[in-house]
């Protein structure tokens, strides 16, 4: 039976609520959404959305000891990790919680691929999300890079290599660019500022998209309308139970960061040594290592270019109006062919010992 209090703790909690929804309109989050955009295979983008905003904040915390110029940098991280106030614990986050985002990008990725939610009328957000992945990509490597550790300089001299092979398009990654003010300093700036502020913007509209088109139904509902069927249900969960869950995965993300950190702090190499290559990159950049080895820097350019250039070209090539798997048998095929080699060429580059490709550059 209600008591006198409950029933005034009540009244009281729906006026609160009454009152905050009235001025923020958080009510209007729980319009619906189809049942299955609560499975994990369709939370991957909103927990790569929540890795982002913990990089973010525990990347300005990072910012408060970081000190961007050759002489500094690698000593302020070990100042980090020694002395500032949660300093291991916090970059252990930052760290972990990259390496992670960049599995679950893939997996997103994937999923998009496997279920063919790229096609009309989602090219465009699939070709956002590329610009998401590039994004992604390039703020692991410029945080590599700030380490300013052997592997964060040896990353550096590949960045020169690319200016180089760029040409006149390579002008800002090139150390002439601004001789005044060291190339690490504009990474830096690309790291916090540039990176962040385009993945925003581009966050913001992969997000309006996806509220555009709403959550794409699973293939085979989609496939019976296509050959006449009843159209896929839109409703049975609310887009505020999403967020819920989302949230839910966030916070698990950020535990297991945490521990990880406690256990494992995120690695510091040595003081870089100007002439010398005895690094590998890390993982999620490994599948080039032996494309370096046998093709030379330029693949190091190019097969990216092509990687990047045949994924835009996906839902252009792939017109079926078809999304389940297997019927797209070809597809299926080449995406698990790619899967298989990236997978090879990583397994290969973990196992040669590290070659130099850029000693004459260093
Ligand atoms: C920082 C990286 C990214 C974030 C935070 C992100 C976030 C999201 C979120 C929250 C959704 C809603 C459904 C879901 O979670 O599956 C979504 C959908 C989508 N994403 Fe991403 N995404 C990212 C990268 C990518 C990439 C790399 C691609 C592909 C190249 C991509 C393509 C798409 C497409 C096509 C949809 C609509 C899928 C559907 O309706 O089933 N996204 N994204």
């Amino acid at each position: 039976m209600a008591t006198a209090g409950s029933v005034l703790r009540g009244a009281w909690g729906h006026r609160a609520w009454t009152a905050v929804d009235e001025r923020l309109g958080l009510s209007g989050l729980a319009y619906p959404v189809p049942k299955h955009a609560n499975r994990i295979g369709y939370i991957l983008g909103g927990i790569t959305f929540f890795g982002m905003l913990i990089r973010f904040g525990t990347g300005i915390w990072l910012a408060q000891f970081y000190h961007p110029v050759p002489e500094a940098a690698r000593q302020s991280i070990a100042y980090i990790i020694g002395d500032a106030p949660l300093g291991d614990v916090i970059r252990g986050v930052h760290y972990w919680t990259a390496n992670v985002v960049m599995v679950t990008v893939l997996l997103h990725l994937a999923r998009v691929y496997w279920t063919g939610a790229y096609k009309r009328p989602r090219e465009a957000n699939w070709l956002i999300g590329l610009g998401l992945l590039a994004t992604t990509l390039g703020l692991l490597f410029t945080g590599t890079v700030l380490k300013w550790d052997q592997e964060g300089y040896e990353a550096l001299g590949h960045n020169l290599e690319m200016a180089n092979l760029l040409g006149v398009f390579g002008f800002w990654f090139s150390a002439d660019f601004a001789v005044e003010f060291p190339i690490l300093g504009r990474l830096y700036m690309a790291h916090v500022v540039i990176l962040p502020t385009a993945g925003t913007l581009l966050l913001i509209g992969h997000f309006l998209l996806v509220k555009r088109h709403g959550i794409s139904a699973l293939p085979a509902d989609a496939d019976r309308a296509v050959d006449g069927g009843p159209a896929p249900a839109t409703g049975g969960s609310s887009f505020a139970a999403h967020l819920v869950r989302m949230a839910g995965f966030g916070l698990i993300l950020l535990g297991a960061a945490l521990a990880i950190s406690l256990v494992l702090s995120a690695p510091l190499g040595p003081r870089p040594v100007p002439g010398i290559e005895e690094t590998k990159p890390p993982w999620m950049f490994l599948p080039l290592y032996p494309l370096e080895d046998w093709f030379g820097l330029a693949a190091l350019l190019w097969a990216p270019v092509a990687g990047f250039a045949a994924l835009a070209l996906v839902p252009f090539g792939d017109r079926s109006p078809y999304r389940s798997p297997r019927r797209r048998p070809i597809w299926i095929a080449l995406g698990m062919l790619v899967v298989s080699l990236l997978g090879a060429l990583l397994v290969y580059a973990m196992l040669t010992v590290p070659q130099a490709h850029i000693r004459d550059a260093m």
